[in-house]
């Protein structure tokens, strides 16, 4: 244990790294730590001492890591909450050692993030000297072939974003004032997450499209992949707070992610009733927040067993983001739906007593 909050994947997992590169024998493309098989085995884990990372299909993983491999860069597409930012870190951690090159995409994200800016003081005394120079996350990854990653790249206004199509067609950065410039070293690559929820990839100018290849993480498959994902992610983050062990708490668990299911779906899991969604998204990533504010709940409040109780007000934050129409959303999926299912009484009265 440590006393910082979040480790990068990097250290977090270090031994599991370090193991992986003990037994790699295949072949690393150049620049790479681990072989593209070792990575996608640190990703999806070995049933042995390597965890799962990522939980979904082996074949996304498998395209997401041999692009890394060639001169296109990757960008992880999908709704939100569907692990592109989890995924991008561990692939920048197994790859190159290090996940925190990493410029967060907002619509004021300056044109420095992505290649270099001045520290003001020394380009005023030296004048435009390297020691003047600071290095943007992107070009730190050129220069030591490491791997950029680019946050929520369909945010970033697009005069910005074009600077990228330099840094991935010719593979340097040039700087001007210095009549110099960075050469990107073998190794070096770009991992750009964008949500397809928030705005359009369409966005995107076709110029810097055609140097990614998209790979779409998809939401989880069916109940059970979603449950086993919440179920590890919770275990993982009570961990993290170092939370006592509470007593598996399975149908709690199943009991979120079928309400997630089944509001962002529109209807309900045996397809008979039609549901209204709430304006939220409903994410895999927001029912595992419900369920570890449960587990802190229960452990400080409760009787440290994770009750319908611990769970019901997270979930009503969760559904209820517009206090208007998503109130009506939810109060008719309590008495059409919660109120008459077999064993959810504790949760009807549980939600209703939180209103
Ligand atoms: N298929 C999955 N396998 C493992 N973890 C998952 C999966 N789907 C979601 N998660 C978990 O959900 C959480 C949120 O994921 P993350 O922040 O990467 O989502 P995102 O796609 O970047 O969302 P946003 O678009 O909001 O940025 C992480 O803790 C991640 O572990
Ligand atoms: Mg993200």
């Amino acid at each position: 244990m440590t006393d910082v909050v979040r480790r990068h994947a990097e250290a977090e997992y270090a031994t599991e790294l370090a193991l992986l590169a003990a037994g790699d024998d295949r072949p690393k493309p150049p620049g790479w730590k681990l072989s593209p098989q070792a990575v996608v085995t640190y990703l999806l884990g070995d049933g042995d001492v390597i965890t799962p990372k990522y939980i979904g299909p082996r074949r996304l993983m498998e395209v997401a890591v041999a692009t890394l491999a060639t001169d296109r860069a990757l960008l992880l597409l999908g709704v939100p909450g569907t692990a592109k930012t989890w995924v991008s870190e561990h692939l920048a951690a197994a790859i190159s050692g290090d996940s925190t090159l990493m410029v967060q995409g907002t619509a004021g994200t300056p044109e420095e993030a992505i290649r270099y800016g001045w520290n003001y003081a020394r380009l005023l005394a030296e004048g435009p000297t390297r020691a003047a120079l600071v290095d943007s996350p992107v070009m730190k990854a050129m220069a030591g072939g490491g791997i950029a990653r680019v946050e929520e790249l369909t945010r970033i206004p697009s005069d910005v974003q074009d600077s990228l199509i330099t840094v991935l067609s010719e593979k340097v950065l040039p700087i001007p004032e210095l009549g110099q410039e960075v050469a990107a070293r073998k190794g070096f690559n770009v991992i750009a997450t964008a949500n397809d929820r928030d705005r359009g990839v369409n966005e995107l100018s076709s110029a810097l499209r055609r140097r990614f290849n998209t790979v779409v993480l998809p939401v989880p498959a069916d109940a059970e992949q979603e449950i086993d994902i919440v179920s590890r992610r919770v275990a993982d983050l009570g961990r993290a707070l170092e939370l006592p062990d509470l007593p598996p708490a399975y149908e709690e668990i199943r009991r979120v992610v079928t309400v997630f299911r089944e509001l962002r779906a529109g209807v309900t899991e045996d397809g008979r009733t039609r549901l209204k969604s709430p304006s939220g998204t409903m994410s895999t990533a927001e029912a595992i927040s419900v369920l570890v504010n449960g587990v802190v709940l229960a452990t400080h409040f409760g009787d440290g067993v994770l009750r319908a109780g611990d769970v019901a007000a997270g979930i009503v934050g969760a559904v209820v983001k517009d206090p208007v129409s998503d109130a009506v959303v939810w109060q008719e999926y309590l008495e059409t739906v919660v109120r008459e299912r077999d064993g959810w009484r504790d949760f009807y009265r549980a939600a209703r007593s939180g209103e």
